[in-house]
């Protein structure tokens, strides 16, 4: 089937839900564009779990705490649009003005909003709730495909799907890396070629901190393992490297069992985040 594409929210509700009038299952995958192998992932598990695919593409200016991140953020609607034909995407909705003049209303998660992305990217993760609650009213899906690559945007959109009471279920896809373990970003793009070459040492120090935490059940020995890959690495504007609890992001609770390695670098061309989920039993 052909892949449709409108720029129009009425449009696009509209045709998803004579899909859903049919009885069909929809799945939506929200991305800001510059498709790689990762968004690509949500769209064959989408795909796979559900009747119909429907996709956005919109860079979304309220979650660009920096100027000039938004204005070199990369665009190439042509190429997305033969990638998610390809992809068996019913639909994509591709607004071009999202935000009426005058928009005022804001969906603020608060708590998460303060924490380790939250506190580098003042009104990030604001900006990522209000485009997200605007796109689950336009596309009204079953199911929401979000990337493991950005836990703390999951926490944060599951806490406002939680709160709000939207009808909609949230599911996560494991993140996709190239061979020598950096994770796809649409930022990677953007970095020099010894930046890149320095890249993977954000999954090497995630995995240096899952074996030391294994082996010591201490947070603050699998930190301490994290800043020293690290730095050898010389990659020494390191924002975070901590052990966190997935739904808060903050300290585990004493009895935990699940935590997750996050770790956030700052290059001269790009920023670039990554997390490892593990298992913890006892870890304080
Ligand atoms: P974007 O960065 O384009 O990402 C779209 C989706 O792809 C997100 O759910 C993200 O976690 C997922 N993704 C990115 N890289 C991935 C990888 N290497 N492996 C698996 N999944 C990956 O995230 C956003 O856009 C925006 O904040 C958005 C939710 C669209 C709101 O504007």
């Amino acid at each position: 089937m052909a892949l449709e594409w409108t720029a129009a929210p009425g449009a696009a509700r509209a045709r998803v839900r004579s899909y859903r009038a049919r009885g069909e299952r929809v799945a939506f995958v929200p991305t800001m564009g510059a498709l790689h192998e990762g968004h690509l992932s949500l769209v064959a598990r989408a795909r796979r779990n559900a009747d119909r695919v429907v996709a956005s593409i919109f860079v979304n200016p309220l979650q660009f705490n920096d100027p000039k991140d938004l204005r070199k953020y990369p665009r190439n609607l042509a190429r997305d649009r033969a990638l998610l034909g390809r992809a068996g995407v019913d639909l994509v909705f591709a607004p071009r003005a999202f935000y009426r003049k005058g928009h005022a209303t804001q969906v603020v998660v608060s708590g998460l909003d303060r924490v380790l992305e939250g506190a580098h990217r003042p009104g990030h993760f604001t900006g990522v709730a209000t485009v997200v609650a605007k796109l689950l009213h336009v596309i009204e899906p079953d199911q929401l495909w979000l990337g493991q690559k950005d836990a703390q945007q999951v926490a944060v959109i599951a806490r406002m799907i939680a709160d709000l009471d939207f009808p909609v279920r949230v599911r996560v896809a494991p993140t996709v890396r190239a061979k020598d373990g950096l994770a796809l970003s649409s930022r990677n793009a953007r970095l020099s070629e010894s930046e890149r070459a320095q890249a993977p040492a954000l999954y090497r120090a995630l995995r240096a901190g899952a074996q030391r935490l294994k082996r010591t059940h201490k947070a603050a020995a699998a930190e301490r393992a994290m800043r020293g890959v690290l730095a050898e690495a010389k990659l020494l504007r390191v924002d975070y490297a901590a052990l966190v609890d997935p739904a808060t992001f903050t300290q585990p609770g004493r009895g935990a069992r699940r935590g997750l390695l996050v770790v956030a670098a700052r290059f001269p061309s790009a920023r670039l985040i990554d997390n490892l989920p593990v298992r913890l039993g006892g870890a304080g």
